[in-house]
């Protein structure tokens, strides 16, 4: 018999569903209910057409949705019900006031604190899934235990699992992160976590950390994945002008087991809603301490990112005998990565936005995330969007690949080639192709991070 725990997570975006999906399943004789204010994804999570698009999702949530899981939007009923209350809303970039551009927006957050103390009438232990400035748990106790009777136990449980992906990042975590008080109901706190993560992660994967050092793990992280990206794309920039090949110096520096061989492709840029997000939020905590330099370092993986993105899209154009206006370009995948249909932060809006700006014609191809990308772009006349990858090249100018879907690697390029205009380009932007036979059928292909073969 397993715990019999009351779990509330609120928020239903790419984290809270997916993330409780699993709790759900992990722990059958637990009841977990996930709360938004959006009516209309709470009506996706209870229909056959989730709201998000991940790998093994609708599997998970066709075994758990009205057994143990729940979608509802009644978020007081959902506080007062439940003792344990998992916050997953969003934490973007605020766009307005002091830190603008920057800090992170907790607006969401600090509402959430207020409702969660007007309406409860429990103990109840407040878990910060979101991602959060490093001392948000510290405010949020603040908040809660200002006037009211009932005990607040804030703990930091981050998530690290990666969009595509997000099934098997929760089924095999490479650890569960649990941040707490040292104090007597802190432990209580903590242990009740690691009984719901222990129904099936290994003891030895959970890791407990005081609440502080749990908040800054996350944003460490991402900056570390993120540093290793912008690394290897300075990496690709020298690589072009001087005859070496990114991927074999990723595989030669990769073979060294202390640096290791992941997050070492070179691309256009990386995309998501999280890592410019906090990355700049690690940024301006640096500024609020004084520690400027710190500061300017983070930043620069930013920079380094925005550079890629640029250098990408300014060699399309230069290629192409610095004029693309008028001229039909393809563009294969718009997702920020492969398997998702988020397009958030994705490198194909500014690429895309660039092309538009210079008069170029535009059509997108990708499997999943065609109308996100479309809506994010304002639907513009000179953008279309089309299923098949051979219709969508047809009388196009240019190829881009934009976004690593295998299926790009596995097209019919002489086909492609056959029904573009000549001299025919191909950018990749992932290495994906088999460049050396591209070329051979007739394409000028450009690959990132390789010497340019050109006929
Ligand atoms: P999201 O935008 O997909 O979902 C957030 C949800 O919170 C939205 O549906 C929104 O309506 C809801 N919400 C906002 N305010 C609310 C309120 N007052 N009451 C009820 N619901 C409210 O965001 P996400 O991608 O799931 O990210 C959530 C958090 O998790 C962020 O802090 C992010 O940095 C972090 N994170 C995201 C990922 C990822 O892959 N997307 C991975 C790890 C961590
Ligand atoms: C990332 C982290 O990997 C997760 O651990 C974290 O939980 C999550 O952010 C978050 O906090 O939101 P995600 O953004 O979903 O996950 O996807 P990643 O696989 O990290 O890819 C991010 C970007 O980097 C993508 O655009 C990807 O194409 C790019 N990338 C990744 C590269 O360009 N090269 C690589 O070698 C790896």
């Amino acid at each position: 018999m397993g715990s019999q725990k009351k779990i509330v997570c609120i928020g239903a975006g790419y984290v809270g569903g997916p993330t409780m999906a699993v709790i759900a399943y992990k722990n059958p004789t637990s009841v977990v209910t996930v709360v938004d204010i959006n009516q209309e994804r709470i009506d996706a999570w209870n229909s056959d057409t989730l709201p998000v698009y991940e790998p093994g999702l609708d599997d998970i949530i066709k075994k758990v949705r009205g057994k143990n899981l729940f979608f509802s939007t009644d978020v007081d009923k959902a506080i007062e019900e439940n003792d344990i209350i998992f916050i997953a809303v969003n934490t973007p970039t605020k766009d307005y006031g002091v830190g603008k551009n920057m800090a992170a927006d907790l607006q969401h957050w600090e509402a959430i604190a207020r409702q969660i103390r007007n309406v409860a009438k429990s103990d109840k232990i407040i878990v910060e899934k979101s991602t959060l400035p490093v001392k948000t748990a510290e405010t949020m106790e603040i908040i809660l235990n200002t006037g009211s009777d009932v005990n607040f136990e804030v703990t930091s449980n981050p998530e690290f699992l990666a969009e595509g992906t997000a099934i098997r990042d929760l089924i095999e975590p490479d650890r569960v992160l649990i941040g707490s008080r040292e104090t007597d109901s802190g432990q209580k706190a903590r242990n009740e976590l690691i009984e719901i993560y222990s129904a099936w992660v290994p003891k030895e994967k959970i890791i407990t950390t005081n609440t502080f050092s749990s908040e800054l793990s996350k944003l460490v992280s991402n900056a570390f994945l993120a540093q290793r990206v912008s690394s290897i794309n300075a990496i690709s920039a020298i690589c072009e002008v001087t005859g070496a090949d990114v991927q074999e110096v990723s595989q030669a520096v990769g073979a060294d087991s202390r640096i290791g061989s992941k997050f070492l492709n070179a691309s256009v840029g990386f995309g998501g809603s999280c890592f410019r997000k906090d990355l700049l939020n690690l940024v301006y905590i640096c500024h609020m301490h004084h520690l400027h330099e710190a500061a300017t370092y983070f930043e620069n993986i930013i920079n380094m990112n925005h550079y890629q993105m640029q250098r990408f899209v300014d060699n399309v154009i230069r290629s192409m005998f610095n004029t693309v206006a008028g001229r039909k370009i393809c563009m294969f995948g718009c997702a920020f990565k492969a398997n998702t249909d988020d397009v958030r932060d994705s490198p194909a809006i500014p690429i895309a936005q660039t092309l538009i700006a210079e008069k170029a014609r535009l059509v997108i191809s990708d499997p999943k995330a065609m109308d996100n990308m479309n809506e994010v772009l304002g639907k513009p006349q000179n953008v279309s969007f089309i299923d098949d990858p051979y219709e969508a090249a047809k009388d196009s100018h240019a190829i881009l690949i934009i976004t690593e879907w295998p299926e790009f690697s596995s097209l019919d390029y002489q086909k492609l080639f056959d029904v573009m205009v000549k001299p025919a380009y191909l950018f990749d932007g992932r290495n994906m192709i088999n460049r050396k036979a591209c070329y051979e059928i007739g394409f000028n292909v450009n690959s990132i991070g390789k010497e340019a073969l050109i006929h």
